[in-house]
């Protein structure tokens, strides 16, 4: 018996990392699992995005634990696309239960087209998120059972560090958006038992951190870089160590948490 068996759970960015993480953990407890990732680069980002080889991995990695899947290229902007492969997978799986509104994108080296670089994160990491929960409350209001929404923000949406790198600012406050999102969100829904929350990684060990991009600008001792230490002395976290957090917020375990901003962060925010 798992604590999820039956549920169905929509996770976006399930190509790799994080996404793909909930995706196995959440069907190792017993969920279905509707996935939706880009599959492809965006230019004015500094690292590539899954591969449709990479969401292909993370079909056999769901359905080696016995559960389904459903799993899409989408983009999170767009907002059709969303509904057509929430829609997609409810038909297949006949519910939903749970929402992962964990795709996201960052660029912290200096160059670009600074507008560009502002709006693709602001575009992708918060009003993705809209799209993505707008998309799956119908049907979460509709199987009248309830559920719960996670949605992916970061440390840097609980506490914003001095930089002057744009993508670095547009991230910080496309993840403090989400926390103004996950307010109303839990407002509105509370009547219907469904619960909004929103979560805070520090450093994760995948995609966005484990790039060429990223190990310049360590190389180059970036001042940005600086900031961004633990409490406790992990210096960075597994994509398992957040799902495992997750697994247990999205179960009945959690029915009486909405609402809430959960640091996820080996004590980076209280450093
Ligand atoms: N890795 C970290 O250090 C860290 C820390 C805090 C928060 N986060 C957040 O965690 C979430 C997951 O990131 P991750 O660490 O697994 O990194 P990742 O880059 O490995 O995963 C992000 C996934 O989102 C997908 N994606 C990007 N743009 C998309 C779009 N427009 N539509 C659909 N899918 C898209 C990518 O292809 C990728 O598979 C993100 O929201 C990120 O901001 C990451």
């Amino acid at each position: 018996m798992g604590t999820l068996d039956g549920k169905v759970a929509f996770i976006t960015g399930a190509g790799r990392g994080q996404g793909r993480a909930h995706a196995v953990r959440l069907a190792e407890e017993g969920a279905d699992i509707i996935a939706v990732d880009i599959c492809r680069d965006i230019p004015s980002m500094d690292y590539p995005n899954a591969s449709n080889d990479d969401l292909t991995e993370t079909v056999k990695l769901v359905e080696s634990t016995g559960r389904r899947i459903v799993a899409r290229e989408g983009d999170v902007r767009d907002r059709s696309a969303m509904e057509t492969i929430v829609a997609d997978g409810v038909a297949a799986f006949g519910r939903l239960d749970i929402v992962i509104a964990n795709a996201g994108i960052v660029r912290l080296s200096k160059g670009g087209d600074d507008q560009q670089v502002f709006r693709d994160i602001i575009d992708v990491n918060l009003i993705g998120a809209w799209n993505t929960v707008e998309a799956a409350i119908p049907h979460l209001i509709e199987g009248g059972r309830g559920g719960s929404i996670v949605i992916t923000s970061s440390s840097s949406g609980l506490r914003g560090t001095g930089s002057d790198a744009t993508g670095a600012q547009a991230y910080t406050a496309s993840k403090r958006g989400l926390v103004g999102l996950m307010q109303v969100w839990a407002n509105l829904l509370a009547s219907h038992s469904i619960r909004v929350n929103t979560i805070h990684p520090t450093g994760v060990a995948t995609g966005m951190v484990l790039n060429e991009a990223m190990a310049a600008l360590f190389a180059a001792n970036d001042p940005g870089l600086a900031t961004m230490q633990n409490a406790l002395p992990i210096q960075m976290l597994q994509p398992e160590d957040i799902a495992n957090a997750v697994a247990f917020l999205v179960s009945d375990e959690a029915h009486f948490i909405t609402g809430t901003t959960w640091p996820l962060d080996a004590g980076f925010t209280v450093r």
